[in-house]
């Protein structure tokens, strides 16, 4: 199962597991897109694809899913959590409606899809949850937005549950990328223009290198040696130099409100 399916790393995890000869069941929002999407891909491979209008963000989205997560018919052996979404605000103009869609979606769905999956795989004695995150969460990098925030808690929160969970067989991993050329940015009304090319990277080669850390048996994947260096700066240098370092103008007073 794959949430935000029908752009960017979503999109990619289901092409790349269609392509595996997986039968998928593929969440978002827009119905037109996912029926495109299933289409497409039992069309070139073949497999059963399934799809779930639901909006992470509501109860009732994450109610729709979590059934289907639990259904001992036919089981869901793979969650990529990987809905998920930034603002364009710095938290003192923020709206608490605003703060708490970010939260819905970006945490509180996580948290329930992975307590929805992970009580079948341990009984089955095998499956996995990855748990799309960020590179972002490693530090408050984007001064003022709270996406970093978000993020900070889903790496910690999978590393946490990867380790009560190992002994069953069952393995959940965070995957932190750095910027990834997507639809991301621009749902969120970030001015990405400024930012240099060299720093973008593919989806389906995070999808590759998340999916082979995963067969390694990693808990946290950060693709890419660029990014890599970036978490040991964030994680080690003086928060001077990582402050000095961070130019992600989402969250900054004044640049890109209007
Ligand atoms: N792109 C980056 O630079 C980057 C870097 C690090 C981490 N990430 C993380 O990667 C994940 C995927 O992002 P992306 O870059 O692939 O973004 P994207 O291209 O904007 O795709 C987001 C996907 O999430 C779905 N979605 C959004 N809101 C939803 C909701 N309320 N309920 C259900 N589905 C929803 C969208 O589909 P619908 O509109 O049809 O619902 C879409 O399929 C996110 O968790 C993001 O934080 C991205």
């Amino acid at each position: 199962m794959v949430t935000g399916a029908t752009a960017g790393i979503g999109a990619a995890f289901a092409r790349r597991l269609a392509a595996e000869g997986h039968d998928l069941v593929l969440v978002a929002r827009d119905g037109q897109r996912l029926a495109d999407l299933a289409a497409e891909l039992t069309g070139r491979h073949g497999g059963r694809v399934e799809v779930l209008v639901a909006d992470l963000s509501t109860d009732e989205g994450c109610g729709t899913v979590e059934e289907r997560l639990r259904d001992p018919v036919e089981p869901v052996d793979l969650l990529v959590n990987n809905a998920g979404i930034s603002l364009n605000r710095s938290f003192l103009r923020s709206t608490v409606a605003d703060e708490t869609r970010l939260l819905r979606l970006n945490v509180h769905a996580v948290l329930r899809l992975t307590l929805a999956a992970l009580p079948g795989m341990t009984e089955r004695g095998h499956g996995a949850v990855i748990n799309v995150s960020s590179v972002a969460g490693f530090g408050p990098v984007m001064p003022g937005s709270t996406y970093s925030a978000s993020k900070a808690w889903v790496t910690n929160f999978s590393q946490s549950v990867a380790q009560s969970v190992r002994r069953y067989g069952v393995r959940v991993m965070a995957l932190c990328p750095g910027y990834t050329r997507t639809e991301f940015h621009e749902r969120a009304g970030i001015d990405m223009s400024r930012t240099p090319s060299w720093v973008w990277l593919r989806a389906d080669d995070v999808v590759r290198d998340a999916l082979r850390d995963l067969r390694r048996g990693r808990m946290v994947s950060v693709p890419d040696w660029r990014y890599k260096v970036a978490v040991l700066v964030l994680r080690h240098a003086p928060s001077r130099l990582w402050r000095a370092l961070a130019r992600d103008s989402r969250g900054r007073i004044g640049r890109t409100e209007g």
